[in-house]
């Protein structure tokens, strides 16, 4: 059986995963192990990792998969150039200087850094990486497939359709796309550059903002994004600037259009006129992308008929669209996987190899998110200990850090393998109580250091899912990897203010206790004491850093921030009381 190393690198999000005898055996983002966010670097820790992981020199490799074509992706730079010549002079040698320096040399790189013979080295479409990542990463034998992002080669949306025959043969097809630079990703990330957030990191801040403000430019929207008669769209070109300069993706036209941009360091004052001008243009942009998304998810349903629908492609990370797609498509099931972006492309793509180039019969993978490097939690003793913290060790930690949250204290807690993908999913997370709004407000102050329109996501146990939030049919599944925004429920709100977004939304996680059991115990224990099994479940990092890692990152964290208590499998490490944080009104009698 086949011994397959996926790779993306080179545009942001770099990754490895290896799928070895059909199942994937490992998967990390290079950013976990590097310490620099969104690392876009050939992922030479992450390659290095999941070889020793699986005790593998590279030459046992049967190949390994780069996440895209290089060749098609620089005929696309330089056609872009040569098109917006002049106009482009000043990124043309930028971009050739990317593509001479790495994105067009794969081959070469990945033989010389891995050892790795030329005629082992394969490449996978980018968006059938997606496609692969959620379509054989679901439960689903047959579904309709629907991938958008910002541009991978030429492709920026395709549609098609994945199937799994009895004999466990894949097909995976990919039938119609939308070509660069009409694409929906760069439509959302020139509205992020305007609303002063970075790009391909910012497009949540966006999504937050949009529930403060509401659709008045929806208009204009429509009209930068024209629908097609074949049910696309057409972006109008003279409002953007990311296909000619790329110094900002958006052009002077948009700007006389909406008034001026957001400065990067400007605050947002929801109450503010440019406030509450910013919230209306993230709002529109929003529901403009739902409309499209919508309506091509709808006619891919008339035309399939399939119960089920795989979304890939960053644009699967907008929770409030998939949501809608869920509940307006017509699809009974829409799988969302753990990481819908660039980084899920190494494990597309090493599954894609698998199943298709080396026909590997297909079997249901295993549904969970935890891929990454598991825990030392001896590192946190020994540093505790260092620095005369009080430690101790408890077999069950579930009562101790019950305790804890139900004081109003703020809980670092890491267990076992880290998740791939960009969503902390309860074993690499920030849990607080979710009750009073106080505790949004010191987390967002003390320990995040984000801006206060920024919503908190909650974790529920499955079986309890239903009471507090207003999941559609197959709602959990999707909330499973916190892909979904559904309504909290009215009558909860008051008592989950620090998880119910202004809208009355939520990203909620939906906890399965088969996929975690610690997890699900802690949530099932903090409702028996406290009266609601629901947490706030914050990614474990500050800003501007990645999730942490390894038990010493996160006691690093710890130590620099508002957190309380760090929880790493049993041992617990506590600040000294006179310096913790706590929030009285979250006190949980
Ligand atoms: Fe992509």
């Amino acid at each position: 059986m086949p011994r397959v190393l996926g790779i993306s690198a080179h545009y942001h999000d770099a990754a490895a995963a290896l799928v070895v005898d059909g199942e994937p055996v490992c998967a990390v983002q290079e950013e976990r192990l590097s310490r620099r966010k969104n690392d876009p670097s050939f992922p030479l820790n992450a390659v290095e990792w999941c070889l020793d992981f699986a005790g593998l020199q590279p030459e046992e490799l049967d190949a390994v998969v780069f996440y895209e074509k290089p060749m098609l992706k620089f005929e696309r730079i330089l056609t872009m150039a040569l098109r917006g010549f002049p106009r482009t002079w000043q990124s043309f040698p930028r971009a050739m200087k990317n593509a001479l320096g790495g994105k067009l040399w794969v081959k070469g790189i990945i033989a010389s850094q891995l050892g790795v013979a030329g005629a082992r080295i394969l490449f996978a479409e980018h968006h059938r990486s997606h496609a692969a990542m959620s379509f054989l990463g679901s439960p689903s034998r047959e579904a309709a497939i629907l991938v958008a992002d910002g541009v991978g080669e030429w492709a920026t949306l395709s549609l098609g359709r994945g199937k799994v025959s009895v004999d466990g043969a894949v097909s995976l097809e990919l039938t119609r796309e939308l070509r660069f630079p009409h694409s929906l990703g760069m439509l959302y990330s020139a509205f992020t550059s305007y609303l002063g957030f970075e790009v391909n990191e910012g497009e949540y801040k966006v999504m937050g903002l949009a529930a403060h403000g509401k659709p008045a430019h929806a208009e204009l929207v429509r009209r930068i994004a024209r629908r097609t008669s074949d049910g696309g769209f057409a972006l109008d070109l003279s409002y953007f600037d990311f296909h000619l300069a790329a110094r900002r993706s958006h052009s002077q036209k948009l700007v006389d259009a909406l008034g001026p941009a957001r400065e990067p360091w400007e605050p947002i004052d929801l109450a503010s006129p440019d406030g509450a001008r910013w919230a209306d243009i993230a709002a529109s942009v929003q529901l403009v992308l739902e409309e499209i998304l919508v309506d091509l998810a709808q006619k891919l349903h008339g035309e399939t008929g399939l119960d089920d629908l795989c979304l890939g492609g960053g644009v699967a990370l907008n929770g409030l669209a998939n949501a809608r797609i869920l509940r307006e498509a017509g699809f009974r099931n829409v799988y969302v996987p753990c990481a819908p972006g660039d980084a899920g492309c190494a494990l597309g793509a090493a599954l894609l190899a698998d199943r298709v180039h080396f026909g590997t019969p297909h079997r249901e993978l295993p549904q969970h998110p935890y891929w990454g490097p598991d825990l030392d939690a001896n590192e946190l003793a020994q540093l505790a200990r260092e620095d005369g913290l009080p430690l101790s060790h408890a077999a069950d930690p579930v009562p101790p850090v019950v305790q804890e949250l139900v004081d109003g204290r703020v809980v670092g807690w890491m267990q076992g393998r880290s998740e791939l993908g960009p969503r902390a999913l309860g074993h690499r997370s920030i849990l607080a109580a979710p009750h009073g709004a106080g505790m949004r407000e010191l987390l967002n102050r003390k320990i995040k250091c984000r801006e206060e329109f920024r919503p908190f996501a909650p974790a529920v146990p499955a079986e309890r899912a239903a009471e507090y939030f207003d999941l559609p049919p197959g709602g959990a599944q999707m909330a499973r990897y916190m892909s979904g925004i559904f309504p909290v429920r009215r009558e909860w709100r008051e008592r989950l203010a620090a998880v119910t977004h202004v809208d009355g939304t939520s990203r909620v996680q939906v906890v399965e206790r088969a996929m975690e059991p610690r997890f699900h115990a802690l949530l099932e224990a903090y409702g028996e004491r406290s009266g609601i099994p629901v947490l706030l479940n914050t990614s474990f990092n500050l800003a501007g850093e990645p999730i942490v890692q390894t038990a010493a990152e996160g006691y690093s964290t710890f130590r620099r921030s508002g957190i309380d208590v760090l929880a790493a499998g049993t041992t617990l490490v506590h600040k000294r009381r006179e310096g913790a944080q706590r929030v009285e009104e979250e006190a949980v009698a």
